[in-house]
């Protein structure tokens, strides 16, 4: 294959899509021909790739065998019908949603944690992006993991609304806005009003009375990091952040592991920045740290004075970068470094 490479880019004028090309053109993927796509509503609307504007496609006409690589990041119901047939025509998806993440077939990958899985791509054509909770979690357990193993975590997340995509984040604006100028508010995209409030609802409820979106972390966790003994209890809450999700995190270990050796760990390991300063402000935080950024920041790291095995962190990070964009940009520079 050639080293630059005809990329697709599904959900292109959506809040992860956005992200994306900006990030492609940042990292400077080798890019040959773009190829923006969206619902016919977008078409001929322009999106910026770097210092260019390239006018928006139909996804619903587009010819996959024209690019080799498939960003997708406009929801699952569209990922079901386009991510198939991108790849039959030879073009290898990345999927950033949910639909094919718990396919046996498909490999789910955080690049610091699980990158020999990609291979697995081979027998359906499609890699699949986990959810934006779980990949910075895993990131910070993974050092932890390799060390000491890990049996339990216990996580309840801070999420930010630009994770439901660019109406939420109107919504949050308009509704914020209206309250400061004593108006009532409407809620068209979450069930209550979230400026000023915290929402334990993420995604659908399932039959066990957990959330869709904490279930993935349950789910995400054990395949991608190929344990299904880690026991994960997730409490999802959206809050009025714009970007940046929060997560406190409480794990027990299999062995015991003190919060320096932790830090020390956790410091050495990629795709980390430990921010942990013990003092006012020396913590990451979702606006001042994560948003814009690339890292997964962790703070807080203390041992747990409930539990001998115990290790409490803050990990915070961009969701629409390392949560969305970047991860599955990774993914496709491993992909071209390695062997398509
Ligand atoms: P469009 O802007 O044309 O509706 P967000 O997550 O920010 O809401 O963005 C969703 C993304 O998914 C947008 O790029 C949106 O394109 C795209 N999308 C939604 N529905 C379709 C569809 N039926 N066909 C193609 N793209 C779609």
């Amino acid at each position: 294959m050639t080293n630059k490479y005809d990329v697709a880019l599904v959900g292109a004028t959506g809040a992860v899509g956005e992200v994306m090309l900006a990030m492609l053109a940042e990292r400077q993927f080798p890019i040959n021909n773009i190829y923006p796509l969206a619902s016919a509503r977008s078409v001929g609307k322009q999106v910026a790739y770097g210092n260019q504007h390239i006018e928006v496609q139909d996804l619903a006409t587009f010819d996959f065998a024209k690019a080799q690589i498939g960003l997708f990041s406009a929801g699952g119901s569209i990922s079901d019908i386009y991510a198939p047939k991108a790849a039959a025509a030879g073009c290898i998806v990345i999927d950033n949603t949910s639909r094919f993440r718990y396919e046996d077939k498909v490999p789910l990958v955080v690049p610091e944690v699980n990158p020999e899985a990609i291979t697995e791509y081979k027998h359906t054509g499609i890699i699949a992006n986990p959810n934006c909770s779980t990949i910075q979690m895993v990131v910070a357990l993974k050092p932890i993991y390799d060390a000491v193993g890990i049996s339990r975590v216990n996580v309840a997340t801070y999420q930010a609304v630009s994770g439901t995509g660019k109406e939420a984040i109107a919504e949050t604006e308009l509704q914020t806005r209206a309250l400061m100028a004593g108006e009532a508010v409407s809620c068209d995209v979450y069930p209550k009003q979230i400026a000023f409030n915290a929402l334990p609802h993420i995604d659908v409820f399932m039959d066990n009375g957990y959330t869709k979106e904490e279930m993935k972390m349950v789910w995400e966790t054990c395949k991608i990091m190929a344990d299904d003994t880690i026991q994960v209890n997730p409490t999802a809450v959206r809050i009025p952040v714009l970007y940046g999700h929060s997560e406190a995190v409480h794990l027990e270990t299999k062995q015991p592991l003190s919060a320096e050796e932790a830090t020390r760990l956790l410091a050495n390991a990629p795709g980390i920045v430990v921010m942990d300063g013990r003092s006012d402000g020396a913590y990451p935080t979702a606006v001042t740290e994560a948003a814009g950024n690339d890292a997964v920041y962790v703070g807080r790291i203390r041992n747990d004075i409930s539990h001998p095995l115990g290790l409490n962190m803050w990990v915070v990070s961009d969701n629409l970068r390392k949560g969305a964009a970047l991860n599955s940009i990774q993914i496709a520079e491993y992909l071209i470094k390695t062997d398509i």
